[in-house]
């Protein structure tokens, strides 16, 4: 089966107006958007509208980095997936290891989100991925498994293979050290045979799985190559237009 790739860039806490409507406009002309594969960005909170604007009728797909379960009430600073979607939001990243780690999202409280996600038509990218330290120890299978686990626990299967997981090694995100391809690889087969166990083969099969932490134009070509990564969740790089051009022109 032929699943789509999906390019996406996360622009973390970055950019201001001006200078997010100067990289929309490097993007419109820089980036090469055939049928062939789905690119996507996901602005800071307070630029979305704006983005969404400056890269209507592009190819482009703008996303929110984040997303409150509820789909309104008293939450000071959080942001419903109904409004994402109100300004032309069509995906949400999930469960990022920054969310993890610096405000303790935990993945029964990631599962709500997922279901939010899907009550407002976005698509979900849900994050997952082991530390440095969990990988040493050689708990990384437990680790994903247990992400999995309770993150999906609410989910129906057919919700389930709905979901874009991202396999982002913890110790891989902003580093420079990036997996090899065949780690990625490894992991992301996992992903897939864990996701044959909860939806069949069919599910599992469609079920696209992005790679991310430290992709670059320098090593996006061999992540690409492998069977089971189906795209790239990008950082840093995804800041400059040129080499989120490149990423997004992966040749295999
Ligand atoms: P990076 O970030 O590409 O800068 O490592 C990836 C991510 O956090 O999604």
């Amino acid at each position: 089966m032929s699943r789509i790739p999906f390019i996406v860039g996360n622009w973390k806490m970055y950019k201001n107006a001006s200078s997010a409507m100067e990289l929309c406009d490097q993007l419109r002309t820089g980036i090469r958007t055939a049928g062939d594969r789905e690119v996507g960005v996901a602005p800071p909170l307070a630029l979305l509208p704006l983005v969404q604007q400056r890269l209507e009728n592009s190819r482009i797909r703008v996303g929110g980095q984040n997303v409150h379960p509820q789909a309104e009430g008293a939450f000071t600073g959080e942001v419903s997936a109904e409004m994402l979607a109100s300004v032309g939001c069509s995906f949400v990243i999930i469960g990022h290891s920054e969310r993890r780690q610096h405000f303790n999202e935990g993945d029964s409280f990631l599962g709500a989100k997922l279901l939010a996600a899907f009550r407002a038509q976005l698509d979900p990218i849900f994050c997952l991925g082991e530390t440095l330290q969990e990988r040493e120890s050689g708990a990384t299978e437990g680790v994903i498994r247990r992400q999995l686990d309770k993150a999906l626990a609410s989910l129906t299967p057919p919700q389930a293979s709905r979901i874009i997981v991202a396999y982002e090694p913890v110790w891989a995100i902003g580093t420079g050290r990036t997996a090899t391809p065949e780690t990625a690889q490894q992991v992301h087969h996992l992903i897939r045979e864990y996701f044959r166990g909860l939806c069949g083969i069919e599910g599992a099969n469609r079920l696209r799985i992005l790679y991310g932490g430290s992709v670059k134009p320098d090593n996006v070509d061999g992540l690409m190559a492998q069977p089971d990564i189906d795209g790239t969740l990008v950082g840093g790089a995804s800041l400059n237009a040129a080499d989120f051009a490149r990423i997004v022109d992966y040749r295999t």
